[in-house]
């Protein structure tokens, strides 16, 4: 089991890798690289107010996930996930590619862009800032209840994947994480054994791990769960989502997961 430490480690971590990656990469400050998986590049154009995301040479095959949940999954953008769209790489966009990023695209290719938005991802907020994880907590709730009322799955949920912004919104990023019903490939970091290419089972791990760490449990250190551990830590997670004022959450909450 990580402990308490080990998971704040990670987001301290993250956090010093951003803030060194600004520094020695980007003399041109209108340009913000952010850090991701490593599948993709995503970059900030600030005075586009825009986001734009790349593959690189090996993330290819989740990118093309990624396009492939933008075209098909549109109804997503009602629950809560950024607005994305799919735009062909002129030769200017490709000059602001910061160089050193290994990015795979030439003029003609297809881009993702997005708004721009302000605040940090729920895992740096988590140990930087005062939150309600309660709120957020819902959000997820919601979000997946909805999302699986379409058949989709959100299988790679993390709190690195979810903006709340300066006006108190809760933003789900990265489409690639999306995936319907007969995908027998999610996008997935943690997998039940026996389940991996279950999108449905992936999908409900994920929330699980991410309201874990939302509340500060302890999560496992192993990316593939027994279905023991999984639904030990569904039944702690349900409980710290127990409100007895909220019927709506609990059931969204027992057919979401
Ligand atoms: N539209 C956006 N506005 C602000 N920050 C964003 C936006 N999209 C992504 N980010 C930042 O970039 C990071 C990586 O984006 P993400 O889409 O999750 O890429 P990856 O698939 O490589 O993980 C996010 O964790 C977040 O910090
Ligand atoms: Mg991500």
């Amino acid at each position: 089991m990580a402990t308490m430490l080990a998971i704040k480690a990670k987001a301290i971590k993250t956090y010093v890798a951003m803030e060194s990656f600004f520094a020695d990469l980007f003399a041109d400050k209108n340009i913000v690289k952010f850090e991701g998986s490593g599948a993709t590049v995503v970059f900030a154009v600030k005075s586009l107010n825009q986001v734009f995301k790349v593959p690189t040479r090996d993330g290819l095959k989740f990118f093309q996930i990624e396009l492939d949940a933008i075209r098909n999954a549109e109804f997503a953008h009602d629950l809560g996930y950024v607005y994305a769209a799919i735009t062909t790489a002129n030769a200017e966009m490709i000059r602001q590619i910061p160089k050193k990023c290994n990015a795979l695209c030439g003029v003609g290719d297809p881009i993702v862009s997005m708004p721009l938005l302000s605040g940090t991802t729920a895992l740096e907020a988590l140990y930087t800032k005062k939150i309600d994880t309660q709120i957020i907590a819902r959000a997820i709730v919601d979000h997946v209840a909805k999302l699986q009322g379409h058949q989709w799955y959100n299988t790679d949920l993390k709190l690195e994947n979810i903006q709340l912004t300066d006006d108190g919104r809760v933003v789900f990023l990265d489409w690639g994480s999306l995936c319907k019903k007969d995908s027998n490939c999610p996008t997935a970091t943690f997998a039940v054994i026996g389940h991996t290419t279950c999108p449905r089972t992936c999908g409900s791990l994920a929330a699980v791990l991410t309201l874990a760490e939302l509340f500060k449990l302890p999560i496992p250190d192993d990316r593939k769960l027994s279905e023991g551990v999984y639904l030990d830590l569904r039944e702690e997670v349900l409980g710290k989502l127990e409100n007895p004022h909220d019927h709506r959450l609990r059931q969204n909450t027992i057919n979401a997961f």
